[in-house]
C-alpha cells in the first residue's frame, strides 16, 4: 500500500506551497488526484507513459478507455498541429470551463494517454487549484475523474479517499466540486461536431455558438446500443455504477410520483430495503426506507451538483434498490439523465398519463 497524502488547499487562494509538492510528485511520475470544477480527477504527467501507466493501475481502468490532458493555457498545439478553427472559436467561449475537446493528436502524446487512438482529448479547467498544479508541473495533466473505474465520479476529496487511499501519492481537497458532473466530450475530428458526453457545457449553449452541432446517439440513447468500436470508448464501458439497482422512471411529475410509489411499494413488499431519489418537488409525497432529493426540478445545476454524492450515499446506506425519478433532458439535465439511465443500465420505465 502506498502512502497517500491529504492537504488541504484554498480553493481562491491555492497555496503555492503545496502546489508544488504536488507538482513534484507529478514531475516525478506519481498521481495526485486534484479538484476541478467538474469533478476531482487523477492525475500523472500526460507525456510520460509510465506515469500515465499508473493511472489505469490505481483506478482499474480498462487500458483502451483513453484519458483527457488537462492544460493551462489555450495552447493547445504541442497537443494536435492541426486545430480547427472551430476549435479556437470554442476555446474563446468556453475555456476555461468544462468542455473537453476532441482533435487529432501529435506525435508529442503517447498512445497510452490516448488509449491507442489518434485522436486527443484537450481541456483547460477553470478552478484556480488545477491551473495552478498544471502550471507548477511544467507539463500538461493527464486526469480522469479519480474513481475506481465503475464507481460514481467523486466531487469531494473524501469520495476520492473511499476509492483511492493507499493507491495513489497525493489528494488534494478543496471542497465540494461545483458543477458535479464531468465536462462535455465534444469532437472536432468529425463534421459537423459531435457531443460524445453530454456534461457541464450544455448542448444548447454548443449550439448558439457554432450553429451545427450534433449529439451522438449513443450520448442521449435511452436504451443500451451495441456502440462496435466506439470512438470514444468510454460509452461502452458501465459507468457511474452504485452497489444498488437502480430503476429511472421518466414521464411527466404527477404520473412519475404515481409510478415511483407502485414501484416502491411492490419491492418493500418483498423485504428489500428500497431508496428513492426524488426532486424538491416531489420529495414530500413519498413513503421509503430512504428519500433524497436531487436538486430542484427549476434548477437543473442543482441536481448536476448532487447526483453523485447522492448515488454514493445510497451505497453506503445499503439499500437494494433505488427508484430514481427522471428529469428533463435539457440544460444540464441532458448530462444528468446520460449518467443516471447509464448508472441502471439502462432499466428505465415510461410513467404513464392515466387521465
Ligand atoms: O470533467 C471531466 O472531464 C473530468 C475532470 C477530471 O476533468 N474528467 C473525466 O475524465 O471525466 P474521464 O476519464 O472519467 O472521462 C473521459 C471521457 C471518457 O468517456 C473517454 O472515453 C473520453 O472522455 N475520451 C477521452 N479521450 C478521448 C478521445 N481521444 N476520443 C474520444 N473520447 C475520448
Ligand atoms: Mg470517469
Amino acid at each position: 500500500m502506498k502512502k497517500t497524502i491529504m492537504l488541504r488547499v484554498n480553493r481562491e487562494e491555492p497555496e503555492i506551497g503545496k502546489i508544488r509538492v504536488a507538482a513534484d510528485v507529478i514531475r516525478r511520475g506519481g498521481l495526485v488526484a486534484f479538484p476541478t470544477e467538474t469533478v476531482y480527477g487523477l492525475g500523472a504527467d500526460a507525456l510520460n507513459r509510465k506515469a500515465v501507466a499508473r493511472i489505469y493501475a490505481a483506478k482499474k481502468r480498462p487500458l483502451d478507455n483513453p484519458i483527457i490532458v488537462h492544460v493551462a493555457s489555450e495552447e493547445v498545439y504541442k497537443l494536435s498541429e492541426t486545430v480547427p478553427e472551430t476549435a479556437n472559436k470554442l476555446i474563446d467561449s468556453f475555456w476555461p470551463g468544462p468542455l473537453t475537446l476532441v482533435l487529432k493528436a501529435s506525435e508529442t502524446v503517447p498512445r497510452a494517454t490516448t488509449g491507442g487512438l489518434d485522436t486527443v482529448a484537450v481541456r483547460m479547467p477553470s478552478l484556480k487549484v488545477a491551473l495552478a498544479l498544471i502550471r507548477e508541473s511544467k507539463t500538461p495533466i493527464a486526469a480522469p475523474s479519480a474513481n475506481l473505474s465503475g464507481r460514481p465520479s467523486p466531487t469531494t476529496a473524501e469520495h476520492v479517499k473511499q476509492d483511492l487511499f493507499g493507491r495513489i501519492d497525493v489528494i488534494l481537497d478543496a471542497g465540494p466540486t461545483k458543477v458535479g458532473v464531468e465536462s462535455t466530450v465534444l469532437d472536432l475530428t468529425v463534421d459537423p461536431p459531435q457531443v460524445l458526453r453530454p456534461g457541464g457545457v450544455p448542448y444548447e449553449e454548443l449550439k448558439r455558438t457554432l450553429g451545427r452541432v450534433e449529439l451522438h446517439h449513443v450520448a442521449v440513447a435511452e436504451r443500451r446500443i451495441p456502440v462496435g468500436r466506439a470512438r470514444s470508448p468510454g460509452m461502452k464501458h458501465r459507468h457511474y455504477a452504485p452497489n444498488a439497482e437502480i430503476v429511472v422512471v421518466e414521464g411527466r411529475l404527477d404520473a412519475a410520483i404515481r409510478k415511483v410509489q407502485e414501484l416502491v411499494d411492490f419491492h418493500m413488499r418483498t423485504g428489500k430495503k428500497v431508496g428513492i431519489l426524488a426532486t424538491d418537488e416531489s420529495e414530500s409525497h413519498y413513503r421509503a426506507n430512504v428519500v433524497k432529493s436531487l436538486g430542484s426540478r427549476n434548477d437543473l445545476a442543482s441536481t448536476a451538483r448532487n447526483l453523485f454524492r447522492l448515488l454514493r450515499e445510497f451505497d453506503k446506506e445499503e439499500v437494494d434498490i433505488v427508484i430514481a425519478e427522471g428529469v428533463a433532458t435539457k440544460g444540464l439535465g441532458l448530462a444528468v439523465m446520460n449518467r443516471l439511465r447509464k448508472a441502471s443500465g439502462f432499466n428505465i420505465v415510461k410513467a404513464e398519463q392515466h387521465d
